[in-house]
């Protein structure tokens, strides 16, 4: 890992991981390739360690000419790959996006790589890395288990389906071209620099802010939370020791329901930013989202076993670290709640949404 392309690493998950490989791989330098939609921001990559091995891009993983200029002229060997379109509200109100970014894009970087790499990259040390999501898998009941990485594909939302899509096409280079490949699908990221249409930072600003809580429905959805952190991690240990073509799911272990979560982020905030009443009296149902999965749950044995990675953080202490950082970084959030699409987010999905 000498020249690594990370694509959308001005994004949450994404700028996390460019901090994580900078100080777990000093010889490595990082090509960060971002278009900065609404979803990222230089100021998710303020106070990089050691910066000089860092370059920014900004640029379309769309655009065949410039991604095939930057593998020849920066030796790239690695690529890890964020950058999509990563919101459900938004694809469900306008996939159009996601469709180009998160297929189209996906199918350019693999093309890129594929030429850039010739048929011996494997030999060579070469490696993409694409990371997914377990929205793939679909939706599960109560009793069901949890995802395996032979759990069928059952995608419910636009955003889902254009993530299996682009699972497909990875792992259909491999097979056919021999690209060195490898996958991640994992579970609800949460932590420092999250862009707050997400439901942890919305929650946190919202009740700064002495607006509503919106939980859709009964709240009684369930996903599996991962603190960022603990995703990079597990990403890096892929790319170093996962076997070539395979799949890991990657989860946070942590599965309550939607309801209980928002009443735990309130808790945590009376304690450590207390108001006259509790932030949980802000709660206010509403509509549920159309298609809504119940319950997703990972099951990470094959990583624990292969790769010995286990989540470092329960919820309680991402939960309490994610807090305090936002709360330490009102600066940020000032910044990008006034960027470009975040109020309009705001008026677009919640304003008329009824309860
Ligand atoms: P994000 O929305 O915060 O960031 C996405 C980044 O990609 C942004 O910086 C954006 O500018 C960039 N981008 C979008 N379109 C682009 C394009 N055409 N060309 C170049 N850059 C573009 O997303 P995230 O939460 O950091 O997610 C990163 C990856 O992890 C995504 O692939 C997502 O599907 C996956 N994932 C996320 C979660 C989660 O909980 N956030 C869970 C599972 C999987
Ligand atoms: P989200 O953070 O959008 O992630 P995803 O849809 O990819 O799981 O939502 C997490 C859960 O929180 C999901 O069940 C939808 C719910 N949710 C709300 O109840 N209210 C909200 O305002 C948002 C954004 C999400």
């Amino acid at each position: 890992m000498r020249n690594v392309l990370v694509t959308g690493g001005a994004g949450f998950i994404g700028s996390n991981f460019v901090r994580y490989l900078l100080k777990a791989e000093p010889d490595a330098r990082v090509f960060n390739l971002d278009a900065l939609t609404y979803a990222g921001s230089l100021e998710n990559l303020k106070d990089l360690p050691d910066a000089s091995r860092h370059t920014f891009i900004q640029g379309d993983i769309c655009d065949a000419g410039l991604i095939g200029k930057l593998f020849q002229e920066h030796q790239i060997d690695s690529v890890v790959h964020f950058a999509a379109e990563s919101h459900v509200d938004r694809s469900i109100l306008g996939p159009a996006p996601f469709i180009q970014t998160n297929i189209v894009g996906t199918f350019t970087l693999l093309e890129a790589a594929r030429q850039a790499w010739g048929a011996d990259g494997s030999t060579r040390g070469m490696r993409f890395h694409h990371v997914s999501t377990d929205e793939v898998f679909g939706s599960l009941d109560a009793s069901d288990s949890a995802f395996t990485e032979s759990t069928p594909y059952e995608p419910r939302s636009p955003y889902s389906a254009s993530k299996a899509s682009s699972d497909h096409l990875v792992r259909a280079y491999f097979h056919t071209y021999g690209l060195p490949v490898t996958i991640t699908n994992c579970s609800n990221n949460y932590g420092p620099y999250q862009y707050p249409e997400k439901l942890i930072p919305l929650m946190i600003l919202n009740a700064l802010r002495g607006k509503p809580l919106p939980v859709y429905g009964d709240g009684k959805q369930i996903r599996d939370w991962l603190f960022v952190e603990d995703h990079c991690e597990a990403i890096y240990l892929v790319l170093k020791n996962g076997r070539l073509g395979e799949t890991y799911n990657i989860g946070g272990g942590n599965q309550p329901y939607n309801i209980d979560l928002v009443n735990e982020t309130c808790s945590i905030l009376d304690e450590l930013k207390p108001s006259t009443t509790s932030y949980s009296e802000l709660i206010a149902h509403v509509t549920d989202r159309p298609g809504h999965d119940r319950r997703y749950a990972m099951d990470i044995t094959k990583i624990r076993n292969e790769l010995g990675w286990t989540p470092r953080h329960d919820i309680e202490s991402g939960l309490r670290a994610t807090v305090q950082w936002y709360l330490a970084h009102m600066d940020w959030v000032e910044v990008i709640m006034k960027q470009e699409g975040f109020s309009d987010w705001l008026d677009k999905n919640y304003a008329r949404r009824g309860t």
